[in-house]
């Protein structure tokens, strides 16, 4: 079964480059109308370019319909805008793509706080700035697929990424709350943990390795998360072809019926046992095993 996005209208921020660029010249190959999104700043956020204008030129040159947007995600008003004249143009918005980012990397000691919250503002609150921005015409419509895009970091930590991780793992808790809200509009919201060679991780990738994990190679996962069919709520780790799902997963835990701190260290090999772990589909499931456990299931 071909996947096609013909007739959908889709928003990718930070797209002028990476892998943004390698998701919009797809779903436009796929017949998307792609808004291009891109401030077109250095890595660390600060400046501006035409970075989005080179992507629709590419577009268009390949026969694709797309516009450009050179705004920030941080602002507000602009996003707003953004998406107004989607519709206005496009009759609708249909696919939200939040991928826009910057990175601050210091090890938490030597980090400002000015660095953690330049990092949060964007990958964060700008996710959910443009997911607000569309939230209301995809429940109105009846259709909508946004995806954000979290990173091994925030799902498992890194050196040197405080910041970025914090603002990553917030997104997986935004997207997995969407999901919740967003299922009675056939709203779908999923999460993507990309590994690409972009010059967000030009010094982390050896020269031999930027062929096998080009962006190129994240962009079908993505755009599944966004198609018609798409699952809600997941969480999918995708580099170089290879495509995993993550999971939050909970222990069966023990039941302390007067817990102490000393209590809890003489239980942590079983606190801690995967043996039968289940993942919770929302917060209210965790409270219910606690009911379970204390009634002895
Ligand atoms: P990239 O630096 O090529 O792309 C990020 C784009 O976002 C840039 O074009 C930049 O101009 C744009 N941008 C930054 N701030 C913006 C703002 N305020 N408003 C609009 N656009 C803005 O890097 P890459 O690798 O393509 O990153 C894309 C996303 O994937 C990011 O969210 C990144 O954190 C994430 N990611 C990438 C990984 C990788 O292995 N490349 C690993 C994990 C996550």
């Amino acid at each position: 079964m071909t996947i096609s996005f013909e007739g959908r209208v889709a928003i990718v921020t930070g797209a002028g480059g990476g892998l943004g660029r390698a998701y919009a010249l797809e779903l436009a190959r796929r017949g998307a109308k792609v808004v291009v999104n891109d401030l077109g700043g250095a890595r660390d956020g600060t400046g501006h370019s035409d970075a989005a204008i080179a992507v629709v030129e590419e577009i268009r040159a390949g026969g694709g319909e797309a516009t450009p947007d050179g705004g920030s995600v941080t602002d507000p008003d602009h996003m707003e805008a953004m998406v107004g004249k989607a519709k206005a143009d496009w009759g609708g918005v249909h696919i939200l793509i939040n991928n826009a980012g910057i990175l601050r990397d210091k090890s938490f000691a030597k980090m400002e706080m000015s660095d953690f919250r330049a990092v949060v503002d964007v990958h964060l609150i700008g996710s959910a700035i443009c997911t607000k921005v569309v939230w209301e015409t995809m429940r109105e419509q009846a259709y909508g697929r946004i995806l954000m895009t979290a990173s091994s970091t925030g799902l498992y930590g890194n050196f040197g990424q405080a910041n970025y991780g914090a603002a990553k793992l917030g997104l997986v808790g935004l997207a997995r709350t969407l999901a919740l809200e967003g299922a009675r509009h056939n709203v779908r919201v999923n999460t993507i943990a990309p590994t690409a060679a972009t010059r967000m991780t030009e010094d982390l990738f050896p020269a031999e390795l930027l062929e096998r994990f080009k962006p190129e190679l994240v962009a079908p996962a993505a755009l599944y998360l966004v198609s018609e069919d798409a699952p809600t709520g997941t969480i999918l780790g995708a580099g170089a072809g290879v495509v995993q799902a993550a999971h939050i997963t909970l222990t069966r835990g023990v039941a302390l019926p007067e817990p102490t701190p000393e209590s809890v260290a003489a239980h942590w090999a079983a606190i801690v046992d995967r043996d039968g772990e289940i993942v919770p589909q929302s917060g209210a499931e965790q409270a219910m095993t606690i009911m379970q456990r204390l009634q002895g299931g």
